[in-house]
């Protein structure tokens, strides 16, 4: 009879196959079973070898087909039939992953777990852009916020401090909340003008960006009609757009720590 399995809560990067890291790559060649989520990309699961059983339990926005206490009862279940289970997510199964659930209900049921980190959406979009999320002068810190709000409950998040202009923010799951969290964050005294940009499938072939202002990257977002997953990046370091790309430098007049005077591109 087999012993207890074990799970491996993979982080699979932000789309790109190349992001993904080699224990991941190393775990997902060895796993009997992959329960995925729909934000994997399909370069990725091509890499889950043939006989490997395969359990989509993907969740749109607004649309969850499989509740949550079911995806980790069947990873209970899978691991107590002694298969070598991966877990797979998009980005980090840490940052926004519900990767914590997950590892907590296995713990409960006495499961064996690991996690492997991913590269979260933040970092693989914004080096995808040439961005950095700090830069010496321009940002001392970085926060990853969720703009995703429960049916008919608006925002509440900590407004005043997420106004800081010295702090990049990541907002996650904003597409449909950016026109509120950008109207609260110039309402807490962000700068109308600070710089901003919407990146939708951002390192894969599907990639789209807007940039724009705080003020105005709503309304280039609805314009673009930019698809999920979309990511927006604020802050003086998008100012920087085009002068960390070697092509457009010689005729980029930003300068280090101040913020350029930024032209809206659509594209
Ligand atoms: C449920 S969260 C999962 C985040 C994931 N665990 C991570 O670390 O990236 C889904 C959100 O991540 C962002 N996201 C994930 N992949 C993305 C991508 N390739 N391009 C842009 N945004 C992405 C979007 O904001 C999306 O709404």
């Amino acid at each position: 009879m087999r012993g207890i399995g074990k799970v491996s809560l993979i982080g699979a990067g932000p789309g790109d196959p190349d992001l993904l890291t080699v224990k991941a790559l190393k775990r997902i060649q060895e796993a009997e079973v992959v329960v995925y989520d729909r934000l994997v990309s399909q370069e990725i699961m091509d890499l889950v070898p043939p006989k490997t059983a395969l359990y989509p339990v993907g969740k749109k926005p607004k649309s969850h087909p499989i509740p949550q206490e079911e995806i980790n009862q069947l990873l209970v279940d899978l691991a107590k039939e002694g298969k070598r289970v991966v877990r797979l997510k998009g980005g980090d199964p840490f940052i926004f992953g519900r990767g914590s659930e997950e590892a907590a209900e296995l713990v409960t049921a006495g499961v064996d777990y690991e996690v492997v980190p991913g590269i979260t959406a933040a970092q693989g979009c914004a080096s995808s852009l040439n961005l950095p999320l700090t830069h010496r002068g321009l940002a001392t810190g970085l926060r990853y916020v969720t703009g995703h709000c429960q049916k008919d409950i608006p925002l509440d998040l900590d407004w005043a401090s997420l106004a800081d202009p010295n702090t990049t923010l990541v907002i996650y799951m904003g597409l449909a909340a950016i026109k509120e969290i950008s109207a609260k964050l110039v309402e807490h005294g962000m700068p109308t003008d600070m710089p901003a940009v919407a990146i939708s499938k951002g390192t894969t072939s599907e990639e789209q960006k807007v940039f724009g202002t705080l003020t105005t990257i709503s309304e280039l977002a609805k314009e673009a009609k930019l698809p999920t997953p979309t990511l927006f990046m604020i802050g003086d370091v998008v100012g920087l757009k085009g002068t960390l790309e070697l092509t457009s430098y010689s005729g980029s007049d930003a300068k280090w720590g101040e913020r350029p005077h930024l032209e809206v591109i659509n594209g």
